[in-house]
């Protein structure tokens, strides 16, 4: 086996994606301490010591030389190199959540069990829906009140169109939560075991027909619901079927409580077992195995530094072939251009850490003088490869961005096609009228801040910005269409891509709808679609 071989199929790269609040830090974290320190700090932990997950990531790498980023999380378990995508939520939501998971190669959903689905869970997972890429789900926080087991699956069923395969099986919930039980090796974690603060639970082997055994470990009242439970389950549910399970067709799901670091442990063991290894990805209508010995990666994430002092920009790119050397100069296929990646790294904190190597599945950080876009492909020279670019995702938010100061107006102009261009947001033109006055929409609020931020810092620019009411964009497929003819309530706008593709800004989907019932020949798609 190369050493290409052998480094690309020890790794995995996956991004856990949740609404805010589920537990996505939580269960991160206690990834991490598996992956660095079973024995000491895999055992369960107080609330209040648990807190700001991110500054005890700091801490713990500062103590074992952990590679930790904001956006990307590298650590070593086992054989295996993990590679865990950060996907930022809260208030940095913004269009960078939804283009990290175009850099990954599986996906853990984390759900509330008391909440099941959320909005935020259902933007993120339709991204991932579209590359059939894997799904893994972990329903959380078990040890408290939690809606019903089966009506959590046939939620995920029904709205996210996939099979569920539980692959444990939890005992009752919140103050009678017991435990699980493993529905392949027929065995029981006791939840209980996990507050005795043991640092790895021992599964203890029962069947259900082991009425005695089983009364002993969770009690009559809890045994008599397993077994009946398990009947109906294992009547009714999908079968197991790995290849499903890698084409994202089936998601084995894993009840567990992050926060008690109980069931994290057999859900990661599971999880490595089943998720892929770095993926092939599309260039020029050809599959590039990540196992060539060539160099080639695409750039999913631009990461404008927000501090005045240093102006740095970096570029995030996902390796997908072979194996990236420091120093080397490599070739930039858009400006069709040499390049040297300048100071590349894993670690994008405070202090970042440059590395020599890294292999398809990783994900590196470089210096950027401002050449790359988002899509850029850079690959070893002399390799034909251009990857196929990274879908630009609906903005759900628009305001009007208009200039205030005459003067400054060839400046304006450069900084927001410049910003747009490099995808921190997405800018539409007013039909029939100058670059004075802009629609700029995007998927999360913190976008305009840091577009305000750029336009003042790096062009000198101010600007009045009006948030519109629009939440709903699509193409207008017609190809004449007089758009002054249209029946369309007021606040619909007309609107132009840069492209100069016609598009139609609705405040809501009743709006949208009236225009297609009004204008039987308007032909609407989807914005994600082109
Ligand atoms: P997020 O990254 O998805 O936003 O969620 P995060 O892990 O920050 O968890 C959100 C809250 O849920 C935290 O509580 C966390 O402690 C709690 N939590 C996570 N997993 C579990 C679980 O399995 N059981 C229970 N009961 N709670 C869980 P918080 O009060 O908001 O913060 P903190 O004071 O604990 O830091």
């Amino acid at each position: 086996m190369s050493t290409i071989e052998k480094e690309v199929s020890r790794r995995r790269t996956f991004a856990i994606i949740s609404h805010p609040d589920a537990g996505k830090t939580t269960l991160t974290e206690k990834l991490l301490l598996y992956g660095r320190a079973i024995q000491s700090a895999g055992s369960v932990k107080g609330k209040q010591n648990d807190k700001h997950a991110v500054s005890d990531w700091m801490e713990i790498e500062k103590k074992r030389g952990i590679s930790i980023t904001s956006s990307v999380l590298q650590f070593e378990y086992e054989v295996y190199c993990i590679n865990i995508l950060d996907t930022p939520g809260h208030q940095d939501f913004s269009e960078d959540t939804y283009r990290t998971l175009t850099a990954a190669d599986s996906v853990v959903m984390v759900i509330d069990a008391a909440k099941g689905i959320e909005p935020q869970t259902r933007k993120l997972f339709r991204v991932c829906a579209m590359r059939h890429i894997p799904i893994f789900t972990f329903i959380n926080k078990m040890d408290r009140e939690a809606r019903d087991s089966f009506e959590l699956l046939d939620e995920l069923e029904k709205e996210f169109g996939i099979g569920t395969y539980p692959m444990n099986w939890p005992i009752g919930c919140g103050r009678d939560f017991k435990g699980v039980f493993d529905r392949e090796k027929r065995q029981i974690l006791t939840f209980s075991d996990a507050h005795s603060g043991g640092t790895r639970i021992k599964a203890i082997e029962c069947s259900l027909e082991d009425t005695e055994k089983l009364d002993s470990l969770i009690g009559e009242y809890s045994r008599k619901a397993l077994v009946d439970e398990i009947e109906l389950l294992d009547g009714a549910s999908f079968d197991f079927d790995i290849d499903k399970v890698r084409s994202g067709e089936l998601s084995p799901v894993f009840f567990g409580s992050a926060l008690n670091n109980f069931g994290v442990e057999p859900f990661l063991e599971n999880f490595l077992k089943m998720t892929t290894a770095p993926l092939s990805y599309l260039s020029n209508e050809e599959k590039i195995s990540p196992l060539r010995e060539e160099f080639s990666a695409f750039v999913f994430k631009i990461q404008a530094n927000m501090n005045k002092a240093h102006r740095d920009r970096i570029t995030f790119m996902r390796i997908c072939s072979g194996k990236f050397e420091r120093g080397k100069e490599y070739y930039h296929v858009q400006s069709k251009r040499p390049i040297k990646l300048s100071r590349p790294g894993q670690m994008m904190a405070q202090e970042r850490e440059v590395i020599d190597e890294a292999y398809a599945g990783d994900i590196i950080g470089v210096f950027d003088p401002g050449v790359f876009s988002i899509g850029d492909t850079v690959c070893e020279k002399g390799m034909k490869v251009e990857y196929a670019g990274i879908p630009t995702f609906a903005p759900e938010h628009f305001a009007v961005i208009e200039q205030i100061d005459a003067l400054k107006r060839k400046q304006f102009a450069k900084g927001i096609t410049q910003i747009a261009r490099e995808g921190a947001i997405q800018m539409f033109f007013i039909p029939e009228s100058g670059m004075e006055r802009v629609y700029v929409g995007v998927v999360g609020m913190l976008q305009f801040d840091v577009l305000e931020f750029r336009m003042e810092s790096e062009y000198g620019v101010k600007y009045r910005r009006t948030d519109t009411p629009h939440s709903l964009v699509r193409y207008v497929m017609n190809e004449d269409i007089d758009f002054s003819s249209l029946n369309l309530m007021q606040n619909t706008k007309w609107v132009q891509d840069v492209n100069g593709r016609n598009l139609l800004l609705f405040t809501a989907e009743y709006e949208m709808n009236w225009a297609l019932d009004k204008n039987p020949q308007l032909i609407l798609k989807e914005f994600s679609q082109m």
